[in-house]
């Protein structure tokens, strides 16, 4: 459809203090491609997926989801919830993300409700 990637990060750059955390990263995501980032413990791999999600803020580089820059706050629900549609982190660890009290239903019914509100009997 579009002739942009799904995502491209250009030399992002995030520094804790003198601690340079993720240091000139570059990639680019096709439309419905995948990307794998590895790399030992402390190599910033959390820090860019966390920048990616709008939880950090980059101190450079840019970030484009299907062209469009990430740069600046989003501001009000609607903004906020357009962002969140576009991406969303899924945590690895099942016992620190899932809540055992949640039903499986009740997990994918919420992201349904808030970012489809008209679409609740296919929900
Ligand atoms: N909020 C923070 N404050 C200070 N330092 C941080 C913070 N978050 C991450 N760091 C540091 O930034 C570096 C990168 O951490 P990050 O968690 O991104 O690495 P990682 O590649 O995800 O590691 P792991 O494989 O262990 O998950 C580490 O040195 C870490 O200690
Ligand atoms: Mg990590």
């Amino acid at each position: 459809m579009s002739e942009h990637d799904a995502l491209r990060v250009e030399s992002l750059r995030k520094s804790f203090g003198a601690h340079v955390a993720v240091d000139d990263v570059s990639f680019t995501v096709r439309q419905g491609g995948s990307l794998a980032i590895v790399g030992e413990s402390g190599s910033g791999k959390t820090t860019t997926a966390r920048m990616l999600a709008g939880l950090e803020r980059p101190d450079a580089g840019r970030i484009l989801v299907g062209g469009r820059d990430r740069a600046g706050a989003a501001r009000g629900r609607a903004a906020r919830l357009a962002r969140a549609r576009e991406i969303q982190m899924v945590f690895q660890d099942p016992y620190l993300s899932l809540d055992p009290r949640v039903t499986v239903a009740a997990c994918v019914e919420e992201p349904l409700r808030l970012h489809f509100p008209h679409a609740r009997a296919a929900a």
